[in-house]
């Protein structure tokens, strides 16, 4: 016999000076193979069309879907309800500017944090099209392409205690995106280069290795690792 859900469901217009913060409930009925995108989809269908959430693909790459699942940060369209327990409680990721009900701007957050520290391979200033063009050795490539998996989905830093007390820290998103660029053999930046953009508290000495970052990230990214690795790296060389 199919559950019947309950969803609790933060609700608030920033724009609107009228609205208040509150959760809003919504009963359905559990189908098979019901993720939370089916079961918003057929509530804001059904019963509320002024909800709003954000999807794009539906299958856990484009990161928009990120919200906070029964207090954990998770992507809605790849959790299904049989995973959960009857009553589900949904709220947007803290930490990122709030657009209405469950959508926040990530987008925004993350094209700040990719502007202060670059998060594009800088080239010699006279690119030798040989070096552009040499052969990659498939390790190294495929080092690369693990870092590359993250797809800015936000939750790394909706659980991050360090980025609900500080703004300006870069979250794990951030220092994986550095690792990866200290990997890629056509960035000719330093690791004092590197060290300038994340070598203090907004950036690997600020992090205190809470690991909800680790925990949470849907692509299984060695974010862990990854900070750790940097850090020890900053202190070998003398950076700090
Ligand atoms: Fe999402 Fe993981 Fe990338 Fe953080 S590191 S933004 S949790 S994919
Ligand atoms: Fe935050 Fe992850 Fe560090 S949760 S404090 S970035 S280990
Ligand atoms: Fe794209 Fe969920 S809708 S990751």
């Amino acid at each position: 016999m199919s559950r019947r859900l309950t969803f609790s469901v933060f609700r608030h217009n920033p724009r609107d000076p009228a609205s208040l913060p509150h959760q809003e409930t919504y009963s359905l009925d559990e189908q098979p193979g019901m993720t939370l995108f089916i079961a918003l989809s057929q509530i804001r269908d059904g019963q509320d069309p002024s909800l709003n959430f954000d999807f794009v693909c539906r299958a856990g790459v484009c990161g928009s879907c990120a919200m906070v699942i029964n207090g954990r940060p998770g992507l809605a369209c790849r959790t299904q309800t049989k995973d959960l327990p009857s009553g589900i409680s949904l709220f947007p990721l803290p930490s990122f500017e709030l657009i209405g009900d469950l959508s926040v701007n990530t987008g925004k957050w993350m094209r700040a944090m990719s502007e202060r520290i670059e998060t594009w391979a800088h080239l010699a200033e006279a690119p030798d099209i040989d070096r552009l063009e040499a052969r990659m050795e498939p390790a190294m490539a495929e080092a690369i392409y693990e870092l590359d998996r993250c797809i800015e989905c936000g939750c790394c830093v909706a659980a991050c205690g360090t980025a609900r007390m500080r703004d300006d820290f870069l979250g794990a998103v951030g220092m994986n995106k550095i690792a990866r660029f200290r990997l890629d053999p056509r960035d000719t930046r330093s690791d004092k280069d590197y060290y300038e953009v994340i070598g203090d508290d907004t950036g690997v000495f600020g992090c205190m290795s809470l690991l909800g970052c680790h925990d949470v990230c849907p692509k299984d990214l060695p974010l862990q690792t990854q900070i750790a690795y940097l850090r020890r790296q900053m202190v070998k060389q003398g950076f700090r």
